[in-house]
């Protein structure tokens, strides 16, 4: 079966899409990412996508002002010129309006540094340890209109320690990212889970 072409979609540093692209050079993987897309022109994920030998793209957002249908219409235009299967948002700081997000049903994935329904938004680590949590974590979940909703495709805890700070909590949350992304766009590529069933192949597989 062909691999399913994949666009993913970033605003930093890549580390997500480093761990994608690793999972992707495994022939046997149902999936490739053909195309990055930028909303920030020097991010450092574009470069990890140029080292990679992936086609890169900038659709930087002040240029449309506060115009987001705009900002969309381009977004939709590259995705269309590049057979785009499946989106991947990966550090993407940017929100979508429910008109693109609904045309990307089921085939639009996230990663979100919480154990999502709990700490949906910015900062999930300083409020994690400020509200005493004892588990933290990352989910993968399929986008909807509503941000970071959806329904969770994977999630794995870590343990919040005494003494952990924000970035050591981060480094942990971080590790199980780079582990549960790779595993969840491969189920989406399988066409083994839908919105409508996004955890029970999860749940039998580790
Ligand atoms: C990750 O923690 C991701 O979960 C969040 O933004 C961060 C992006 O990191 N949405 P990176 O760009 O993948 O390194």
């Amino acid at each position: 079966m062909a691999r399913k072409r994949v666009a993913v979609l970033i605003s930093g540093r890549g580390s997500n899409l480093s761990s994608l692209i690793e999972a992707t050079k495994n022939q046997n993987y149902p999936a490739e990412i053909v195309l990055v897309i930028s909303n920030v022109p020097d991010a450092a994920g574009l470069g990890i996508a140029r080292a990679a030998d992936i086609a890169t793209a900038v659709i930087d957002h002040r240029e449309f002002s506060k115009d987001r249908p705009a900002f969309e219409r381009a977004l939709q235009d590259v995705l269309d010129k590049n057979q785009i299967d499946i989106v991947c948002l990966a550090g993407f700081m940017r929100l979508l309006t429910g008109n693109f997000v609904k045309q990307w049903e089921g085939r639009m994935l996230n990663i979100h540094p919480a154990l999502l329904p709990a700490f949906k938004g910015l900062h999930t680590h300083r409020r994690a340890l400020e509200a005493g949590a004892k588990e933290h974590g990352a989910t993968v979940h399929f986008v909807a209109p509503e941000m970071d909703s959806g329904p969770i495709v994977a999630q794995e805890a870590v343990e919040v320690r005494d003494g952990d700070t924000e970035d050591s909590l981060a480094r942990r949350v971080l590790a199980v990212e780079h582990r549960i992304y790779p595993r969840a766009l491969k189920l989406l590529a399988e066409g083994r889970i839908t919105p409508a069933n996004p955890g029970n192949a999860v749940l039998t597989e580790k």
